[in-house]
């Protein structure tokens, strides 16, 4: 690896986030996939986050930074957790043995800690350890970002807006990656819909790094939650080259491209960035957020009334083997939609099942929690959507819509149950629910006006007058 652009032990010191290790590789290992996390991006000439990890163990076996940042990552990524998989319980249990027996600076043992709240599913309090340690380590990045992660997981738009407004005053123009800062505050200022700072922010990012491919996420979000599909278009496609290469997060700016393109109702367009992009990409990565992504599109493209059936066929080759996962229930609603559209109603039933056994004793589970209330109803409207029962869907949708923000991810991809919700009132036979549909309607023109999707809607609320 490049041994000058990386911090070794010292430059670490220095910053005043000391690193238990004797390792200058593992300290710059450290550094690389740290940097790698922030921008999204598998960094070739390093060996990519896999590479850098494997090389990490090796450079020093008993780093316990090195364990929290591997393990950590692999927990925020959602493909897996303790209650599957056993390599992976081990990894924490492992971790948390081997810095009760080495003498760590009080931020390590904070992040231990909080790694293994987090693997319990304890969102909440897992958050609430990383921001311990920026209150007195406000640069430790690592802290920052795996806040981040996590309140974007429960849907805690303020605190992730919050989080970053606290420390960004810590970060100075010369410090390694403090420009991708202004990408991360961005995307929480969207999400608490001030959006003509978010907007401002994110492209001061971009002036100083025009490869932040979150940064470039959080203007297409700007523009969809603003409904400026124009804008939007051109702006993706302008940056394309700078975006495309964060593999982490292409499939997701590509998602929103075609977002505009539904808006339009250029569905074929849509379509051919699902064929070209998305399903190939979850196909390789395996990656949460892709796959989620790739299942929503044809979510809204179903609700446009394009046939996508074959698609969602081989698109639940991918989803089956997350049947039982429950890491998040965004996650598991995605999955669903999935299998519902293949018409797999073996493992719909079970995933539904399985939600609900584990619903019944959360524990500290965030997400097992929020699942009674409001993933498992969730769940259930899908299906009664899926057997045209519309009536239900709005009945059991429409009380949760204001709570819904609970089961994590951001506005513009929960929008795809607020439209689920608006079809189904539409559809359903009861006369107030078909009312109560052109409200839905005109409420979303209010907060979003000038959307070609939502005029469609209206047109056809207008039609059952
Ligand atoms: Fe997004």
């Amino acid at each position: 690896m490049d041994a000058l652009s990386y911090r070794d032990c010292e430059a670490w010191r220095a910053e005043g986030l000391p690193l238990s290790t004797s390792s200058n590789e593992a300290c710059k290992l450290y550094d690389a996939i740290l940097t790698q996390y922030v921008k999204w991006r598998n960094i070739d000439s390093v060996g990519g986050i896999e590479g850098c990890i494997t090389a990490i163990k090796a450079a020093d076996p008993d780093f316990v930074m090195g364990h929290v940042l591997s393990t950590g990552l692999e927990l925020v990524g959602t493909a897996t957790s303790l209650r599957l998989d056993q390599r992976l319980a081990s990894a924490v249990k492992r971790t948390v043995e081997m810095a009760a027996s080495q003498n760590l600076t009080t931020r390590e043992r904070l992040h231990v800690k909080a790694m293994e709240l987090f693997s319990h599913g304890n969102f909440p309090k897992a958050s609430d350890v990383w921001e311990d340690i920026l209150v007195d380590h406000p640069t430790d990045l690592l802290a920052l970002k795996f806040a981040h992660d996590s309140y974007f997981y429960m849907g805690a738009q303020t605190q992730m807006r919050d989080s970053v407004a606290r420390v960004l005053p810590y970060w100075k123009p010369h410090m390694p990656l403090s420009s991708y800062m202004k990408g991360m505050y961005s995307f929480g200022l969207l999400e608490t819909r001030f959006y003509d700072q978010a907007e401002k922010v994110a492209m001061e990012g971009l002036t100083l790094v025009p490869d932040d491919a979150w940064a470039v996420h959080s203007v297409a979000h700007v523009y969809e939650m603003t409904a400026k599909v124009d804008k939007g278009l051109k702006f993706m496609e302008g940056k394309e080259k700078d975006w495309q290469v964060s593999d982490m997060l292409a499939s997701h700016n590509y998602w929103h491209w075609a977002l505009y393109y539904i808006e339009k109702g250029q569905y074929e367009a849509a379509l051919q960035i699902f064929d070209s992009q998305l399903f190939k990409r979850c196909k390789t990565s395996g990656s949460m957020l892709d796959i989620v992504d790739a299942s929503s599109l044809l979510t809204r493209l179903e609700m446009e009334g394009v046939s996508v059936k074959e698609r969602y066929r081989e698109l639940l080759q991918v989803t089956l083997p997350h049947t039982d996962d429950h890491v998040t229930l965004f996650n598991d609603l995605h999955f669903l939609m999935t299998s519902l559209g293949a018409s797999e109603m073996g493992a719909s039933r079970r995933l539904l099942e399985g939600l609900q056994e584990l619903a019944k004793n959360p524990g500290d589970n965030y997400q097992h929690k929020v699942a009674g209330p409001i993933g498992v109803p969730m769940c259930q409207a899908l299906m009664e959507y899926n057997d045209r029962h519309y009536d239900k869907a709005v009945e059991l949708l429409y009380p949760l819509r204001y709570n819904m923000v609970q089961i994590g991810g951001s506005d513009a991809q929960r929008d795809v149950f607020q439209q689920l919700l608006i079809h189904a009132a539409l559809k359903s036979e009861s006369k107030h629910h078909q009312r109560l549909g052109r409200c839905l309607v005109v409420e979303r023109e209010a907060a979003r006006p000038n959307s070609p999707l939502t005029n469609r809607l209206m047109q056809r609320a207008m039609a059952l007058q």
